[in-house]
């Protein structure tokens, strides 16, 4: 019998975070059997706003996932104020992002996002065998070698490719063997969102409509960035201060906080910013860490993906829009030929390849872009620091490209 090159993979990946369910839609479309394990049953679903710049957008629209479906915001500038009074003190005009990167600068709410993903992964019709589901499934074992997982209510699986986005704090992670090295920042954030309608009644209007990326502060540790999400009903605000003000020891993306606690740990911050603040709902604490590029990403038949792989700081926008391209990735190098160039641990070895460097980069510039807005892309530029990451160099990006290149023996 001729040996067929199109034969699918069984595909096992953990975590259906975001990262997650895109490597699935991405796979799927390639016609691999994609199973996805969850250890929740996504009841307790919190986030706020996660931007998708070019070329996270761009994956999305090309998997053919229902980006207006999740109600995005298409960012037009980036707007700085001053700490203290809130006076617009510069802004960055994103231009014609659309035409000159071939898609939006859109801006989700982290819920309407995954949802979409989830039927783009789960449902029919779709591209390629539609995904299946098992949630309350938590991945406690894994064998990369042969491609084994075992999870805690007893169950056992076995594939030929594994996908570990199982996020920050990844298990599978330690598994293969990585001890990673990272610290506490010494930056702690909260997380909160308030209506539109809201913000019409008390008279902040101004913070609702200027379709933006808004700051206060961001050089040193204090900094408020603020943006408009699910088609400008919901804006949703990170606040960033000293992780001593509360020494924070709880972990995870869960902790409630009130609106005075809030307030009270910015003092002298512009008093309309404050008004917005006590009116939040939902305010979140959220511990950050900063976690060094770890020695490899792949190991037998395990790859790391998103947060798994390169956890970092908020600092850029660009954990979601990273985990995507990596999600691009598993479907570029995994496509439905790919046996007849190479095989699984080859192709895995080559994802490593064309995602490490690049991920790591944005990593290290979100730490530095941590107390440093100048830093951040747009706002950044190379020309006044050369080194420096920017928008270009993000959504200018050619994987495809970028892949035949390691294929002819580059880098
Ligand atoms: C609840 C939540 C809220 C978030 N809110 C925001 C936000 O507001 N703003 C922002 O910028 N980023 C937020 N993030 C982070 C953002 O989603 C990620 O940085 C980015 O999308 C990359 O996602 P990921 O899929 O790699 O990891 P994650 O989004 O962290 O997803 C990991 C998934 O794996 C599951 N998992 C973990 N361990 C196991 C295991 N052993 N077995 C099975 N499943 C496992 C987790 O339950 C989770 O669903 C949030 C993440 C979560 C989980
Ligand atoms: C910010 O506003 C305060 C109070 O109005 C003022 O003293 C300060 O100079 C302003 N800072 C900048 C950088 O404009
Ligand atoms: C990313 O964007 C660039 C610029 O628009 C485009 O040439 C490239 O094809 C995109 N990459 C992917 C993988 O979609
Ligand atoms: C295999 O490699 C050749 C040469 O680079 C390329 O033209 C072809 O498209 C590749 N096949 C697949 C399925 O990727």
């Amino acid at each position: 019998m001729p040996s067929r090159t199109d034969s699918p993979l069984q595909v096992a990946i953990i975590g259906a975070g975001l990262g997650g369910l895109a490597a699935a839609v991405s796979l799927r479309r390639q016609g691999h059997a994609v199973t996805v394990y969850e250890r929740y049953d996504f009841a307790g679903e919190v986030g706020a706003s996660l931007s998708a710049a070019s070329n996270g957008s761009r994956f999305l629209e090309e998997w053919g996932v229902d980006v207006k479906a999740a109600k995005p915001v298409i960012l037009k500038q980036l707007i700085m104020h001053n700490w203290s009074d809130g006076e617009v003190q510069s802004t960055y005009p994103l231009g014609d992002y659309k035409s000159k990167f071939g898609t939006d600068y859109n801006n989700f709410h982290r819920i309407d996002i995954h949802k979409q993903l989830l039927k783009s992964a789960f449902e029919e019709p779709g591209e390629g065998p539609a995904c299946v589901l098992k949630v309350n499934h938590k991945a406690t074992e894994v064998d990369h070698d042969q491609g084994i997982i075992r999870f805690e209510n007893g169950v056992e699986t076995s594939a030929d490719l594994i996908v570990a986005a199982d996020g920050i704090r990844s298990l599978t992670r330690d598994l293969i063997g990585i001890v990673p090295d990272f610290e506490m920042s010494t930056s702690c954030c909260y997380r909160c969102i308030i209506g539109a309608d809201k913000l019409r009644s008390l008279g902040l209007d101004d913070y609702i409509s200027n379709e933006a990326i808004e700051y206060w502060g961001g050089f040193g540790i204090n900094k408020i960035v603020m943006s408009p999400c699910s088609n400008g009903e919901v804006v949703s605000c990170y606040c960033f201060y000293p992780a001593s003000v509360n020494n924070l020891r709880e972990d995870g993306w869960n902790i409630a906080a009130s609106p005075q606690q809030l307030v009270d740990t910015f003092p002298d911050l512009d008093p309309r910013m404050k008004t917005l603040m006590l009116n939040s709902e939902d305010i979140k604490m959220w511990r950050l860490y900063r976690h060094q590029p770890y020695p490899y990403w792949v190991k037998g038949k395990v790859c790391l993906l998103g947060d798994a792989a390169h956890p970092m700081m908020p600092d850029q926008s660009q954990g979601s829009c990273m985990a995507f391209e990596d999600a691009g990735a598993l479907g570029i190098v995994f496509n439905k030929n790919f046996r007849e160039n190479y095989s699984v641990s080859e192709g895995l070895a080559l994802y490593e390849k064309l995602r490490k460097p690049r991920a790591t980069r944005v990593q290290e510039a979100s730490f530095r872009a941590r107390e440093n807005l100048n830093e951040r892309i747009g706002w950044s530029s190379s020309a006044d620091q050369s080194g420096k990451l920017t928008i270009e160099e993000v959504c200018g990006y050619n994987m495809r490209d970028h892949l035949a290149e390691l294929m002819a023996g580059g880098n």
